[in-house]
């Protein structure tokens, strides 16, 4: 195991209160300024946080109400056995911003017991009913949650009194609740059970009934709001005293994902948890012994601190597995934007209006003669995964360093994919007549490119689970690493949400499954993360959070505001690098201008943290740009440090990171089942770090003090002064900084008014400068972001 404990578990102390009496219990951060106070009132648990004494959330409820009882789960309590502890033990991730993380923490286990229950036709059951709530108390925040044990015995403190009366039991409503006292802005994005890809709004939350709607119509689909007041979390907000409070929760295992319901009056903003129902209503189906997720709220002074925050990890339970050296942080390319900017397709033919795999057990024998034969196909000639094409791509990927490939529209069935609700869409296993898989995968090894495969469900979790072992095992065959899954469309079984019980087990499922396969998930569509990458690292990326794919729709600042919320879960697959702005050029009918300039895309690799970090343009939109893409080819994607430097959610974000050396080349060193790979291929951030001439292997040189800087700016132009102290005092460095050039500018009014239009109101995405210069320690630089812009410095110790 990577995971060293450097100080114990204590237990501090045990209380009883079992008289049934107004109680309370509270609990300090490890430097005494955060307080979390727990009380009994009447027999109904309440929590409130206080930092330095002034309340950052009122007393609030907790608790849930159950099918098949009158009586709930948030009243007629007694306090049981109270536990306290304290925790602090520093943990090395397999991959991530930081080489080591601290985890520290003050617990408080307060034990709530009913003597008895009414059942759903109100008769008295005496039987106990306990229910535990865990609070533990960082310097940035708070975690609790709730916890249903079986045996109770050593809980309730009565001889007699051994098994729960929750054994299995139906939850119909989660009251937890998190009231604000005053109006905070936020940065939110509507209650939704099933998608994340919406734009941010910025506004105090008095505001959100007005501006409900508007993101839904930019974002994605399909989009199933609860309410016009729901919002859902990571929510970042910002109090008039200058706090940023942050709510969340961590580790949602075998239970639905949470949104808030929003109500409020002049004093007091009430966020309510509500819980994404499955397909009959019921928001969690529970057994004993259990817990639900971690509900949280981190509290931050500096913008700069809710980045370097790691209570949702921390929340979360160590690596599950023993064996991770196959884990491996990932830069790729990939045969997808042109897809996406609608220049190819995933499809092959137009000639199915319908399609009907082989295989279909819902296909009765006299249906046979109707089975979609790709074979006799004429190709529409648009499709995009044909051999001559990826085999341009794997060559430009080869040349330039990168250690995978990713392929979309391979296998058949694209024809009918989308918005059907069809069960039996795709069986991950064919590839289209124009795709041979084990000829390209062999040459892919042989140039040190490993392809990612891609697994697009449709949202058909029944179909996925139908093959999901038969497409892990296709994968090992030709040594593929790394999936990225997709959960586009309503989800089948019909009824069942993306964010619902059942089928966040299935997400869950799948990562598992895949661990046991050697295989690194990327998973799009899914639910936001919660932290489990920490449990499980071969959760490598997720995307669930509106990404590059949607070009012009992306509002200036949306990166700016990511790293605050969606990322405070885990990675995501942003796909950045997208060089050529103009839509046009892809193709002709497609009028989007996106707002970026070249520049904030190679800032983003720094500002956003993901160990799978995308080149996503076309080769032909780098190639007359090659000064730039060196860049992207140099920076790292694992870190042994991250500094935060300044940050605003929705303004800017200026990050430096230190590369971790040491997994600096696992791809491109062959691990897992590369059968025919070419060992030795050195990758194009290690060549950087090691300073390679063309010819030299790591074994013959030591790496380089190398540090990589990063800014992204929204629309407004700013400039900003970094100090360099983080560097080696006394020590030489030569810095590249590629910034944006006097007149660029990634900003324009419409999206839609073309290249031209968009010229006369400033509109210059592409106009970057590169300069060298010596720098040390006490070198300040000053650096300029255009409209939309940003920068990025590599700087790395000079030979
Ligand atoms: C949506 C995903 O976000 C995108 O990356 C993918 O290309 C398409 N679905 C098709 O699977
Ligand atoms: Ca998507």
């Amino acid at each position: 195991m990577r995971r060293i404990i450097v100080a114990l578990l204590v237990l501090l102390a045990v209380g009883v209160n079992a008289n049934g009496q107004t109680a309370r219990e509270s609990l300090k951060s490890p430097d005494g300024r955060l307080e979390v106070r727990f009380e009994l009132k009447d027999s109904v648990p309440y929590y409130s946080l206080y930092l330095d004494g002034k309340a950052v959330v009122l007393d609030s409820r907790m608790g849930f109400t159950l099918e098949w009882r009158k009586s709930d789960l948030a009243s007629g309590f007694k306090i049981g056995r109270v536990e306290r502890s304290s925790f602090d033990e520093v943990w090395q991730p397999v991959w991530g911003e930081e080489a080591n993380i601290r985890n520290h923490y003050n617990e408080l286990a307060v034990t709530l017991v009913q003597d008895s229950y009414l059942d759903h036709e109100g008769r008295r059951v005496d039987k106990p009913t306990v229910m535990i709530v865990r609070f533990r108390m960082y310097n940035d925040g708070l975690g609790f949650r709730y916890e249903f044990p079986s045996d109770i015995n050593a809980l309730t403190h009565s001889n007699n009194q051994t098994f729960n009366s929750l054994v299995t039991f139906w939850l119909t409503d989660e009251l937890t609740e998190f009231r604000l006292p005053g109006d905070p802005m936020a940065w939110w994005i509507p209650g939704d059970y099933d998608t994340q890809e919406f734009n941010y709004t910025q506004s105090r939350l008095s505001q959100v009934r007005e501006l409900h709607d508007s993101p839904h119509i930019s974002g994605g689909w399909p989009w199933k709001s609860f309410s016009d007041t729901g919002l859902q979390t990571a929510l970042q907000m910002k109090t008039d005293d200058g706090l940023y409070v942050n709510i969340h929760e961590a580790a949602v295992l075998d239970f639905p994902t949470m949104n808030l319901d929003l109500t409020y009056n002049d004093e007091v903003y009430r966020l309510k948890v509500h819980l994404t129902p499955d397909a009959t209503g019921y928001v969690g189906r529970l057994t004993s012994p259990c817990y639900s997720p971690w509900r949280t709220v981190q509290v931050c002074e500096k913008a700069t601190d809710v980045l370097r925050s790691r209570l949702i990890l921390n929340l979360n339970e160590p690596c599950a597995l023993e064996d991770v050296g196959w884990i491996h942080p990932v830069k790729y390319m990939g045969v997808w934007w042109e897809m996406i900017s609608d220049h190819s397709t995933w499809g092959y033919t137009n000639d199915f209006p319908s399609v009907r795999l082989p295989g279909d057990p819902s296909l009765p024998p006299s249906l046979q003669g109707a089975i979609t034969d790709y074979t006799k196909a004429k190709p529409h000639g648009r499709h995009g995964a044909n051999n001559a094409n990826v085999r341009r791509y794997i060559d430009f990927a080869a040349q330039h360093g990168f250690d995978a490939l990713l392929i979309e529209g391979w296998n058949i069935g694209w024809e009918d994919w989308y918005g059907k609700d069809k069960d039996y869409v795709f069986d991950f296993l064919t590839p289209y007549p124009d795709f041979d898989l084990p000829a390209l995968n062999k040459y892919a090894h042989e140039k040190g490119i490993r392809l990612i495969m891609h697994h697009e469900s449709s949202s058909s979790v029944t179909n996925y689970e139908r093959f999901m072992e038969r497409a892990y095992n296709l994968m090992n065959e030709y040594g593929y690493d790394a999936v990225k899954s997709g959960y586009v469309g309503h989800i089948v079984p019909h009824g069942e949400h993306h964010y619902s019980q059942p089928i966040i087990n299935h997400y869950h499922r799948a990562i598992v499954e895949a661990a046991k396969h050697h295989i690194m998930v990327n998973a799009h569509e899914a639910v936001r993360p919660t932290g489990l990458c920490r449990t499980w690292p071969n959760m490598i990326g997720n995307e669930s959070a509106m990404g590059t794919e949607f070009r012009g729709r992306i509002n200036p600042g949306h990166t700016t505001i990511l790293p605050f919320t969606r990322l405070q879960g885990g990675p995501m697959d942003y796909t950045p690098g997208i060089f050529e702005t103009d839509m046009e050029k892809n193709a002709p009918w497609n009028h989007d201008l996106m707002r970026h300039t070249i520049c904030n895309q190679l800032g983003l690799y720094v500002t956003f943290y993901s160990p799978l970090q995308m080149a996503a343009d076309f080769p032909e939109h780098y190639e007359p740009h090659m000064d730039a893409f060196q860049f992207i080819k140099d920076v790292a994607v694992d870190w042994d440090t991250s500094i935060y430097i300044m940050a605003e959610p929705g303004d800017y974000i200026v990050t430096a990171r230190h590369p971790k050396t040491s997994s600096l080349n696992l791809a491109a060193e062959g691990v897992g089942r590369l059968r025919d790979g070419k060992k030795g291929v050195v990758s194009n951030a290690a060549r950087f770090v090691y300073g390679l001439e063309e010819g030299e292997t790591l074994e013959e040189r030591e790496p380089l003090d190398t540090w990589y800087l990063g800014g992204v700016t929204d629309e407004e132009a700013r400039e900003v002064e970094v100090k360099l102290d983080f560097l080696k005092p006394g020590v030489k460095y030569e810095a590249t900084i590629y910034a944006d050039a006097k007149d660029a500018s990634g900003y324009v009014s419409d999206v839609k008014i073309g290249w031209e239009a968009a010229q006369k109101e400033g509109y210059n995405p592409k106009a970057y400068t590169i300069t060298k210069k010596t720098v040390t320690s006490k070198t300040v630089l000053k650096l300029k972001m255009a409209p939309c812009g940003g920068f990025a410095v590599s700087i790395r110790e000079r030979q």
